[in-house]
């Protein structure tokens, strides 16, 4: 895997802990040589910033608008930032990616996880990552955690998040050998013991 990029995703619910988790897994890459381009979603570009702010912070949107504005950002996305960095052979890590969109849209929403993903697949030109990483926490921990600052999702009730955290599990247990699901309440070092091992297995450390 040195002549070539390698893409994770990092997904999960709000407050789970992924960005301590993907700047851990950064660090181990760069310490083992490899380039490492770190993104989020939404956000990671200059249309998504400001996307990010109107489906976050602004106002009412309808669901399908909101799924086609996280659409919108992921395309950008790819082809600004992902695409790019994989051709010249980096590690691409992501906070967060289509799953989220299937997940939080196509569950949390109700609008149908079929039609949100082949949404999300068309945006994103079919790219999918190598690997992606549920950090799996119940929703009243991830809220706990998060305190009381909540964006427009995160504000959701929570039946909402119950329904997003059961689709994240039931696509990871679909695809075994796309995905790692690790558990949230674990500690940092445990969870990122569990990320190096498996990319260990994949030869990309
Ligand atoms: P963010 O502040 O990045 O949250 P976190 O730190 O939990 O990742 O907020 C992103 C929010 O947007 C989060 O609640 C999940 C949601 N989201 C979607 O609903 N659909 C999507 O496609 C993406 C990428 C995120």
């Amino acid at each position: 895997m040195t002549d070539s990029g390698y893409f994770i995703a990092f997904e999960g619910g709000d407050g789970a802990g992924k960005s301590t988790q993907v700047r851990r897994v950064a660090e181990a890459l760069e310490a083992a040589g490899r380039e490492v381009v770190v993104t989020r979603q939404p956000g990671g570009t200059t249309l998504g910033a400001a996307l990010r702010d109107l489906v976050l912070h602004g106002g009412a949107l309808t669901p399908r608008a909101e799924a086609l504005v996280f659409a919108a950002d992921k395309a950008q996305h790819v082809e600004e930032v992902i695409l790019p960095s994989l051709a010249r052979g980096a590690v691409v890590v992501t906070d967060r990616y289509v799953d989220s969109s299937v997940a939080y849209q196509g569950a949390g929403r109700a609008l149908g996880a079929q039609e949100v993903a082949d949404l999300q697949a068309w945006a994103v030109g079919g790219l999918m990552p190598h690997l992606t990483v549920v950090v799996d926490v119940d929703p009243a921990t991830g809220r706990q955690r998060r305190g009381g600052t909540d964006d427009r999702m995160e504000s959701e009730a929570d039946a909402f998040h119950v329904a997003v955290r059961e689709h994240f599990l039931a696509m990871a247990k679909g695809e075994p050998h796309r995905y790692l699901v690790v558990d949230g309440t674990a500690s940092p070092d445990e969870i990122a013991e569990r990320v190096h091992a498996r990319l260990v297995d994949e030869g990309v450390l």
